[in-house]
């Protein structure tokens, strides 16, 4: 949540700022902000609403002190934890004297007694976030040397941050903290950059420092200083970024979303290729040996949102083919079911962003009680993939938009691999590994063709845009789909929808539906085909319109459904990575159609940092 930049270079630092908040938006657009150092003054204009808001803001601040400002400053876009999204809720917040400006990402627990406490010391507050308490808190430490007064200050924090502050006493450097949080910083030619993410660099640079907990980093126009936790100098590794500008730019596409979709085939060719060594699945995991996998008597899947519904996909077929007791659980819901853990079960994490905050927890928990992690992550170095034991990178390059598309594709081909590579060594593959490979293989052509074939989607989504309610059933996997192709509608839409196993209508919610409830029945598991008919056909008897989505030459559907999307054939187990594609283009189209704001929907931010 949120998004926080800083500058330090030869060049205007406000357009800088401004460009790389755009980019960062998808963490938060409730209200964005910039303080830049003017002479010895921080100007700090802020403005509610989108970048694009405060852009104008800017200009005019520009205009109004003679067309220039100075070439250091820190930006941050929002997403309101503390305080409502207005002009003074926004960062970057202010010290009482003004010469310090913090902007963060995260939340500080204990605010209201840090803020008790500078009241004491006659520090007044004008925001309700619990951010200024940073501010105050650094000057309030502050002997002269910046340094050490945002250290000292980090270590009364409790919770999560990201920092990045300004002194105006300093000209020559930011400083940045992070703690749960994420923060990476760009090394460019003469000029450095903190942020929250790698695509708000790219235009300046492809070589990036990742920060790790509770280090410290001294930015200068020429050198980056990195502390560790006790203040050792440390030699950071300095990862270079092979995606070009272009991946984290929209390219011609209406949307962010849009474009991820049709990526697909791309991402999942290069997640298999990553994988695949001289015809063999090859993960080269140091933390688990082929004895570990045979040993493992349970496995559970945290994670959150789409991620999770990964793995309610891949749980099943876990236990289907391994016949190993598995289990997805909501990451947030992890520690309070007091999981059985032990050095014979398998955690594993899945997260587009490797920062999410709940998901982070559940793999701690499930590491202090000692159990093995594996991380099923997109970005690389991000704080997930770097505390799980072992990591399996997900190749999806950046996601932009707030509603996963590619990524959730990348994370189910890693399970699918995942699961033939344990059931390998365990005696109990989905089938041979090559005939396995060679049907992966096949995929993102099946993907490319969904694709390709995508625009009569519009129009269905045309006839249902103002439908009310839209349920979404399945048996099965298709029950698992079922939840991320509804949440995937209403995230976007905000039409109120829910996904039923088909079975469970009958036990209540057949009450809600009526003439003018569109249902949306997946039936991609042929032998389930008979009872998902009479699924369908008790909603159709109450009115409802039916949108079946079923593979080619699946027999009766049609019969007994208002209109019906059509899939490649192909193996059982693959045809969630299948049947999400039109379910993706059909939520997008409405959501097109009723004018709602994609990439970044009301209220949600790509990146969930916070409890
Ligand atoms: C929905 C969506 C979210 C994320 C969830 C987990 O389209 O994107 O539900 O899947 O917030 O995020 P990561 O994967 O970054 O842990």
């Amino acid at each position: 949540m949120c998004g926080i930049i800083g500058y330090i270079g030869s060049q205007q630092a406000a357009p800088i700022l401004l460009d790389a908040l755009q980019i960062l938006e998808y963490r938060g657009y409730d209200s964005a902000g910039i303080a830049v150092l003017h002479g010895s003054t921080i100007v700090n204009v802020k403005a509610k609403g989108k970048v694009n808001a405060l852009r104008a803001r800017v200009d005019s601040a520009v205009q109004g002190l003679g067309g220039s400002l100075g070439t250091m400053g820190i930006g941050h876009t929002r997403w309101a934890t503390h305080g409502k999204p207005d002009d003074i809720n926004s960062h970057p917040h202010l010290s009482r004297s003004g010469k310090i400006a913090v902007v963060h990402n995260g939340i500080i627990e204990n605010h209201t007694a840090l803020r008790l406490l500078l009241e004491g010391h006659g520090f007044n507050f004008v925001s309700e976030t619990d951010t200024e308490v940073v501010a105050h808190l650094i000057e309030y430490l502050y002997r002269g040397d910046p340094v050490k007064a945002v250290r000292e200050a980090a270590a009364m924090l409790d919770g999560s941050y990201a920092l990045g502050v300004l002194f105006s006493e300093y000209p020559d450097m930011l400083v940045a903290v992070k703690k749960d949080s994420p923060l990476i910083i760009g090394l460019g030619d003469n000029e450095n950059l903190i942020a929250s993410d790698i695509p708000a660099v790219l235009g300046h640079t492809r070589n990036i420092v990742r920060l790790g907990e509770e280090e410290l980093a001294v930015v200068k126009r020429d050198a980056v200083t990195v502390y560790d936790r006790y203040d050792t100098e440390m030699i950071p590794d300095v990862m270079h970024i092979d995606w070009d500008v272009t991946s984290a730019a929209k390219d011609g596409y209406e949307h962010f979303m849009l474009k991820e979709i049709a990526e697909q085939p791309k991402t999942v060719k290069n997640t298999v290729a990553a994988y695949v060594k001289d015809g063999h699945i090859d993960f080269s995991l140091a933390s688990f040996d082929e004895e570990y996998f045979r040993s493992i008597d349970k496995i559970y899947v945290i994670a959150c949102g789409s991620a999770y519904h990964v793995g309610v996909v891949a749980t099943q077929l876990m236990e289907q083919y391994l016949r190993i007791p598995s289990r997805a659980v909501l990451a947030s819901e992890f520690s309070y079911m007091d999981p059985i853990l032990d050095e014979k079960t398998l955690v594993i994490a899945v997260s587009q962003s490797g920062e999410t905050s709940d998901t982070l927890n559940a793999m701690r928990y499930a590491k202090a009680h000692g159990t093995r992690t594996l991380s099923v992550v997109n970005i690389l170095g991000s704080t997930i993939s770097a505390e799980s034991d072992d990591v399996i990178y997900t190749h999806a390059g950046p996601e932009i938009a707030v509603a996963t598309t590619k990524a959730y594709s990348a994370q189910l081909v890693v399970m699918y691999m995942l699961i033939e590579y344990i059931g390998i060594l365990r005696g109990c593959p989905f089938m041979p590994e090559d005939e396995f490979l060679n049907a992966l293989h096949e995929l993102p052509q099946k993907l490319q063709e969904l694709i390709d074939d995508s625009a009569y989607l519009r129009d269905l989504a045309g006839i249902y845009q103002n439908r009310k309610d839209i349920f979404f059933i399945g048996k099965n996997l298709d029950y698992a789909l079922s939840l991320e192709a509804s949440l995937k509608l209403k995230e976007i839409s905000y039409i109120h929808s829910e996904a039923y196993a088909a079975g469970e209508l009958k036990h209540g919610t057949l009450s809600l539906i009526q003439n003018g409830t569109l249902v949306i029945a997946i039936c991609t598991r042929k032998e389930l085909l008979p009872q998902m008919l009479s699924n369908i056909k008790e909603v159709s008897s109450r009115g409802a319109d039916v949108i079946t989505v079923a593979e080619e030459n699946t027999d009766g559907v049609e019969e007994c459904s208002t209109h019906c999307i059509r899939l490649p054939e192909s193996a059982d187990f693959l045809q969630p990575s299948l049947a999400i594609v039109p379910m993706q283009y059909f939520s997008y189209y409405v959501a097109l159609l009723r004018g709602c704001s994609i990439d970044q929907p009301r209220n949600l931010a790509k990146s969930v940092t916070v409890k």
